[in-house]
């Protein structure tokens, strides 16, 4: 399935990093990262909350613009091995430059040169969803927004929240949101990942979204799922990282019962090297499960690309390609 154009709607570019690169920048800076490794080199951690804390681990590495200038290159590189063609990788500026505006800008621009470059050797496009961490709480959201917004244009197109969603309510971030909107960007927040329907309702009602990181619990709720089908919410669905981290298998994955009744699903991978898994990986394991076909896959594609946070004519190019 690798030779299928592929649209990547949520990945998280720290969570994207190579263990290898990771341990290269750890013995660059003498930073001591035991602990974080299995015994084949790959991220070891045990929950969703064990997978936060070694995330934030490998990301203490990243401490420049060059660094992410690093990583950008080399995730987009594995990116198109796979066939994305799109990506839309969530920044958090709590990471780059510790919320500060001006250092934000120095992590942005190196990130955005190297997004350019990539674009050039590999055919890969990519945008930026600023994203605030939700257990790091509502006044570091509002300065994360306030990076945003500052910088909302052409290549920042985007404002949402990840981390831990039993912390606190999707409402508490409401300010943050606002201030994003004003700014002219496009909205997406994790829920209804460990929290249930009621997270995802909160995602909608109170922080005005448009899409939903991972948004599979909402099939506890028949109503919810009528309401995601008639508003036309798109969910970015990563069942790989839900199968590891112990969320479903992968024979129970609720992707196929949402498409069903008119969800618009997309398909993406959140953390690859954390869950084992790319885009190639991805298609290869929804074929197996449920059967899709490249019709299937490349309509997949189209609904991602239509929901993308880009601009028209990048959007109508991405459509071309998903059907050449
Ligand atoms: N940050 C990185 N991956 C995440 C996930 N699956 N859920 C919430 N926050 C995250
Ligand atoms: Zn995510």
């Amino acid at each position: 399935m690798s030779d299928l154009p592929k649209i990547e709607l949520h990945l998280h570019l720290e969570g994207a990093a190579p263990p290898d690169l990771v341990r290269a920048l750890a013995r660059e800076k003498s930073v001591d990262l035991s602990g974080l490794f299995d015994a084949d080199g790959g991220y070891r951690y045990d929950g969703f909350l064990d997978f936060l804390r070694v995330y934030e681990g490998a990301t203490s590495v990243l401490r420049s613009p060059e660094d992410y200038a690093r990583l950008t290159r080399v995730v987009l590189e594995r990116s198109a091995e796979t066939g994305v063609i799109y990506t839309e990788a969530f920044l958090s500026p709590d990471f780059c430059g510790g919320r500060d505006l001006s250092a934000w800008r120095d992590y942005l621009a190196a990130i955005r040169e190297a997004a350019g470059t990539a674009r050039r050797d590999f055919g890969i496009d990519m945008r930026a969803i600023v994203t605030c961490i939700r257990h790091f709480g509502p006044d570091k959201a509002r300065e994360a927004a306030l990076c945003a917004a500052e910088t909302a244009g052409d290549f920042v197109t985007g404002f949402g929240m990840g981390g831990d969603e039993g912390r606190g309510r999707q409402g508490d971030f409401a300010y943050a949101f606002d201030m994003a909107r004003e700014a002219g960007l496009r909205l997406t927040t994790h829920a209804g990942e460990w929290g249930g329907p009621d997270s995802v309702r909160q995602a909608l009602d109170d922080l005005r979204v448009e899409r939903i990181g991972h948004g599979v619990r909402a099939v506890e709720d028949a109503a919810l799922v009528d309401r995601l089908a008639g508003d036309g919410i798109v969910l970015e669905v990563c069942p790989g990282s839900n199968v590891a981290l112990g969320l479903y298998r992968w024979a129970t994955h609720p992707i196929e019962t949402l498409r069903a009744a008119g969800v618009k699903v997309t398909v993406s991978t959140d953390d690859p090297p954390f869950f084992h898994t790319d885009m190639g990986h991805e298609y290869d394991r929804l074929a197996e499960t449920f059967g899709w076909d490249d019709d299937a896959f490349r309509e997949i594609a189209r609904v991602a690309a239509r929901a993308a946070f880009c601009d028209d004519r990048t959007r109508q190019e991405l459509l071309e390609r998903i059907d050449r």
